[in-house]
């Protein structure tokens, strides 16, 4: 439809609103809602995760969410409940949270998302709008509105030959992707890039408008459809433009070219943006591995060929050998040594570790029989459950306990604990100093300094002292 920044609406429908679904992006979200002045009833079916989060645990790791939490379990403004049709009935913007998982063969799964369609028909008790904010194959919407259709109580349609017909069922389905990022998601849900919007109705329009009326930013209003295609194609860019600068990685340490310096060269470029231009070991996350999938998926299921994004994948995928076969060449045998590996979670800021390439790399080395002490300021508990401790693999407490005797540090995740490392010391407990960096989170110079054999991605590897020779090739 158009392009607008948000205003506030002429519409005041300050109805409660319902949140389905409490993970990563319905807690936040929620608690943003509360945070604007909106009464929020947050459920999910997981009667032990809101038993836990109504004593204040988010039951995950998200700066910002417990001290928001605390505050609107105070002010009442955020209620939490296991009942989900009596939340839906409670509230009159419903927004669908709950998990998109994948199949088996990439395409998005999406039970949980009809399962909810069918408890908001039972329980239309007044007009309700219902948003999808789980990212959702275009035309879910056209289902959903279906689902609601057919499964409420036979009142849409009136029986056959009878002289009153049914009134029209008062609903309408909106497509609001959320773009938040685990880690920033507060962050994120109170300064927005945009908002997108996809309605059929003006009164669903007007209620979201004026749901993010206290948000200044672009506001795209749109149909459904292509609410729900801007959220897979803009995951599916951002993956693009991770396996795109990793393969120029790839290039650069054949060249002796340095990626940092291409990304910034090529980021400047305002059409091109600095941002997800780090290379490293691939991206990994609950979202962009299934979205991507998914969105191949749907490209298939109407005769596109999106090859392109097949591409995607597969370069992301080999990023788990290209870093091994970057520790082998470092360290020689694998067998036998002792790594020290720093991160687990699949980037800083959560204790997020589904689809982490850190759980990939940390299978392979085992897989090649090395010893690995792991350490995540966060990840543990949830990469305990994934890697039990064994003879081969140990979990420990700082990062110098796994620097002791150790053969090799792996750096994983970027996380800022990770900067600040003291190098010197922990060269002094290590069998050999070697880091292999595969965030890219040092100054080689720096590394090489305090003793290091260092090995990142994209730069070329460490040249011994007195044997530095330039690379390239001579100008005539
Ligand atoms: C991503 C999107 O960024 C959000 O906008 C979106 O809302 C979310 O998915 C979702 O669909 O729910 P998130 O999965 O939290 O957010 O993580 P990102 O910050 O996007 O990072 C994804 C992966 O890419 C991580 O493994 C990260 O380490 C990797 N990455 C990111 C790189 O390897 N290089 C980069 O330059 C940037």
């Amino acid at each position: 439809m158009s392009e607008n920044s948000t205003s506030p609406s002429t519409t005041q429908d300050n109805a409660p609103v319902t949140v389905l679904g409490l993970g990563h992006i319905g807690l936040p979200t929620a608690l943003g809602l509360a945070e604007l002045g909106r009464q929020v009833i947050g459920a999910d079916d997981d009667a032990r995760k809101v038993g836990l989060i109504r004593n204040g645990d988010p039951t995950f790791y998200e700066p910002g969410v417990a001290e928001l939490l605390a505050k609107h379990l105070k002010s009442g403004k955020f209620q939490p409940v296991d009942d989900v049709a009596a939340a839906v009935r409670a509230g009159s913007i419903i927004f669908i949270c709950v998990g998109t998982p994948q199949k088996t063969n990439g395409q998005a799964d999406l039970g949980q998302v009809e399962a909810v369609a069918q408890v908001v028909a039972r329980n239309l008790n007044g007009y309700k709008l219902l948003v999808e904010k789980s990212t959702v194959p275009a035309i879910t919407a056209q289902w959903l509105k279906r689902t609601i259709v057919r499964y409420n109580s036979g009142k849409a349609s009136p029986a056959p030959g009878s002289a009153l017909a049914a009134p029209p069922l008062a609903f309408d389905v909106a497509s609001n992707p959320e773009f938040l990022r685990e880690g920033k998601a507060l962050e994120d849900f109170f300064h927005p890039n945009r908002i997108v919007c996809g309605v059929e109705s003006e009164r669903a329009r007007d209620l979201l408008v004026n749901l993010y009326s206290p948000l200044k930013c672009p506001l795209v209003l749109t149909n459904t459809s292509t609410a729900e295609l801007i959220k897979h194609a803009a995951n599916a860019f951002l993956s693009m433009k991770i396996s795109f600068i990793n393969m120029v990685s790839d290039l650069c340490e054949k060249v002796g070219a340095d990626v940092g310096a291409v990304a910034r060269g090529i980021g400047l470029d305002n059409r091109i943006g600095p941002q997800f231009l780090d290379a490293g070991i691939g991206y990994g996350g609950y979202c962009f591995p299934k979205d991507l999938r998914a969105f191949i998926h749907l490209a298939e299921e109407h005769g596109v060929d999106f090859s392109l994004l097949q591409e995607v994948e597969h370069i992301n995928q080999s990023r788990v050998d290209m870093f091994v076969g970057k520790v082998r060449h470092a360290i020689w045998n694998l067998r036998g040594k002792k790594l020290g590996i720093l991160g687990l979670a699949f980037k800083a800021g959560t204790d997020d570790i589904r689809e982490a390439v850190s759980l990939k790399i940390i299978e392979t080395l085992r897989d090649e029989g090395s010893i690995l002490r792991l350490y995540d300021p966060q990840a543990m508990p949830n990469t305990q459950r994934m890697v039990p401790a064994s003879p081969q693999v140990s979990y420990c407490t700082s990062v110098d306990e796994v620097a002791q005797g150790a053969h090799a540090l792996l750096l994983l995740t970027e996380w800022e604990e990770f900067r600040q490392l003291d190098l010197a010391r922990l060269r002094e407990v290590m069998e050999v100093p070697v880091l292999v960096d595969g965030r890219n989170l040092y100054d080689p110079e720096a590394v090489h300094r305090a003793g290091f054999e260092y090995f990142s991605i994209g730069r070329a590897d460490p040249v011994p002292a007195g044997m530095h020779t330039s690379p390239g090739v001579a100008l005539k």
